[in-house]
């Protein structure tokens, strides 16, 4: 069968291969892929930054935001049945306490492994294989909007840090800013609204097409290339309850702890390669933080019951604004276009690569 696979730790690297189709064990599913969405880490593991293969082997198969249908089950699976939609969880157990649990986001260890990422294979495939306990079923109404899910998964997963931060103090969040507005910052603006926060957005430019997504949404957008993210609390006339740092840039993630407002909560859910440095008041930063009661957070990956808010939020968000979700997809790719599918996510909000 027909993957997409990367040498790790080698630029460029992802192409087609020609691989065996996966057997199943007893306990194991054959889901056959539909879509599977692509994101700043198959990004950066295409970029030779990250990414390790199953040990001993040479490729790794990428892909991690899968959608597919089951075909085949093992005789002892009974949550999934042929025809049946999932998705699967990406993080895999290792054996320390928060993973034994089921909370393999919160592993301890590190001795985890990422399907798609690192150490197992992921789902860029015409099919893939995998127990029973790590697929989500999906319900076929949400169609191809399921693709979303995964991302969706990571948002959940921040706000649900943010809102179990917050139970040291009794707090009414009303204004909530998201810095960065890719497929994760315009899901978790989605999710926020559907939760009855005002939203502020911010990015590095103006984007006629996200700003009819933000006007549907009710979303305020600035431009930081136009204000400092200090002025955003002043413009607004109001404190910032909550934010969520969704560009990776470490600088941005430090502005954020300075300008949350008192008893709020800064969450971080991205991170990209390097050694920035840069030189800040650090007395100024102390104060502020102890001073204002200011919690920060840092959030990868997401535990099932993520997933399974997910899929309750799409629903939602569907009945809400009627086609918002849709209008997230913006690029579909071949997989033989892996290459010029990755290239194209600057200008794109999500890219799904369709088998
Ligand atoms: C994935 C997460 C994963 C993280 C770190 C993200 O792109 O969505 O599931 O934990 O990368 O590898
Ligand atoms: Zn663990």
């Amino acid at each position: 069968m027909k993957a997409v696979a990367v040498i790790p730790k080698q630029k460029d690297s992802a192409q087609v291969v020609d691989i065996d189709t996966p057997t199943i064990s007893e306990n194991e599913v054959l889901v056959k892929i539909k879509l599977v969405g692509l994101d700043g880490t198959d990004k950066e593991i295409n970029g030779g930054l990250y990414g390790d293969a199953p040990e001993g082997e040479k490729l790794l198969i990428i892909g991690h935001e899968s959608l597919g249908e089951v075909v085949k089950t093992g005789k002892s699976v009974r949550t999934v049945k042929s025809g049946d939609m999932v998705v699967a969880t990406v993080r895999r157990p290792d054996d320390c306490i928060n993973c034994q649990a089921g909370e393999y986001d919160m592993c301890l260890k590190g001795a985890y492994t990422e399907r798609g990422i690192k150490g197992g294979h992921g789902y860029l495939s015409e099919y893939y294989a995998e127990d029973e306990r790590f697929l989500v079923k999906v319900p076929k109404e949400l169609g191809d909007l399921a693709v979303l899910l995964e991302p969706t998964s990571v948002a959940e997963k921040a706000i649900r840090m943010a809102y179990t931060a917050q139970k040291r103090v009794i707090w009414e969040p009303e204004t909530a800013l998201i810095t960065g507005t890719g497929s994760l910052g315009l899901l978790t603006a989605i999710l926020l609204r559907l939760r009855g926060l005002e939203v502020i957005s911010v990015d590095r430019s103006d984007n006629e097409y996200k700003e009819t997504i933000f006007s549907e949404l009710g979303v305020t957008h600035f431009n930081a290339q136009k204000i400092s993210l200090h002025d955003i609390p002043y413009e607004m006339g109001r404190q910032l309850d909550l934010i969520i740092e969704e560009t990776g840039s470490s600088t941005v993630a430090l502005h954020a702890m300075m300008i949350v407002g008192i008893n709020g909560v800064v969450v971080l859910t991205s991170i990209t390669g390097g050694d920035t440095r840069i030189q800040i008041c650090a007395d100024c930063f102390n104060q502020g933080l102890v001073l204002g009661n200011k919690a920060v957070v840092g959030s990868v990956n997401a535990h099932r019951k993520d997933f399974e808010q997910g899929i309750t939020d799409l629903l939602a968000a569907e009945k809400q604004w009627p086609g918002l979700l849709a209008k997230l997809i913006t690029g579909r790719y071949d997989p033989e276009e892996i290459q010029e599918a990755l290239l194209s996510m600057k200008d794109n909000i999500k890219v799904v690569i369709e088998f």
